[in-house]
């Protein structure tokens, strides 16, 4: 197709595991790696959005794709996901820990539990979701992709259990990325900016702050889920064979800038 930026085979044979892959930008990455030849499994609380999801993969995308209703917070959850996953395909090559918790809140009236729910989704959903999968990972020596943010960066008012909670799932990153890549596992990071069109911006952002915030962007725009489906492409590919431990900032600039909601 003319306006493909990547060759379609590039993930050919792949099978990739993605969380939260029913919508939003892990949506996006879901569809852009079977478009490049990849077969998916995707979890994700709700099994309604991963049935509409599975449906614009096989229909639209032209790949197979295996739904399996789960919650990362939940080892048993995880397991049996990740068991569904290599029984069907008989591996797993790529793991995309996208599931994510998010509202905004200040730190004095942030109830510990909902402060820890956060933690439980991002943080500890990905170490699960990463230990399940070590063993089939680490059969076909592949790669793990986590979706962080730039929140923690700086500081990000409102922001305090998801800063903390990214800035988890960085540490992760980086501490898989040294005892895995003896394993042959690879271990990257995207962490995006204000991406339009997700769940995450319409749950952060009034759209009177858009204009505002946009100024602040040194590319003067906000990023598209494309924008991250490129970067998890690259970094999921051999393009990238040489590339461990590190997470891809995809914000145009704007964490430089300030902090990411304002
Ligand atoms: C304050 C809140 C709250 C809110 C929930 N809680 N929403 N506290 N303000 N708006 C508190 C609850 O009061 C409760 O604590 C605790 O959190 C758990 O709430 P539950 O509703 O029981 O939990 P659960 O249903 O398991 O999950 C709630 C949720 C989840 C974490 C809010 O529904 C969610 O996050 N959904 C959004 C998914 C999403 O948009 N994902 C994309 C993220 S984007 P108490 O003490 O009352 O028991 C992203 C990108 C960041 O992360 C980068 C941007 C630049």
């Amino acid at each position: 197709m003319a306006n493909r930026i990547f060759a379609e085979d590039i993930l050919q044979g792949k099978i990739a595991f993605v969380t939260g892959g029913g919508t939003g930008i892990t949506g996006g990455v879901a569809r852009a790696f079977a478009r490049h030849g990849a077969k998916l499994a995707i979890t994700s609380r709700k099994i309604e959005s991963l049935k509409a999801m599975k449906e614009l993969i096989e229909n639209e995308d032209g790949s197979e794709c295996i739904a399996v209703a789960g919650d990362v917070r939940d080892f048993t959850d995880v397991q049996n996901a990740i068991a569904r996953t290599a029984e069907h395909y008989g591996s797993i090559d790529i793991v995309v820990n996208g599931a994510a918790g998010n509202f905004l809140c200040a730190a004095n009236e942030l109830s510990a539990n909902g402060f820890g729910t956060v933690i439980d989704i991002d943080t500890k959903g990905t170490f699960n979701v990463c230990r399940a999968a070590c063993e089939d990972l680490k059969k076909s020596r592949c790669q793990i992709i986590n979706i962080s943010a730039t929140l923690h960066y700086l500081a990000t008012p409102m922001q305090i259990h998801v800063s903390a909670a990214k800035a988890g799932v960085d540490a992760i990153t980086r501490n898989l990325s040294v005892e895995w890549g003896r394993l042959g596992i690879r271990v990257n990071g995207i962490a995006p900016g204000p991406i339009e069109d997700t769940e995450g911006m319409k749950r952060l952002l009034p759209e009177a702050l858009k204009d505002k915030i946009t100024k602040r962007i040194p590319l003067g725009r906000f990023g598209k889920i494309k924008d991250i489906e490129n970067a998890a492409l690259f970094l999921a590919s051999d393009a990238a064979s040489y590339i461990n431990g590190v997470t891809l900032v995809v914000d145009g600039g704007q964490w430089l800038q300030g902090t990411s909601l304002g």
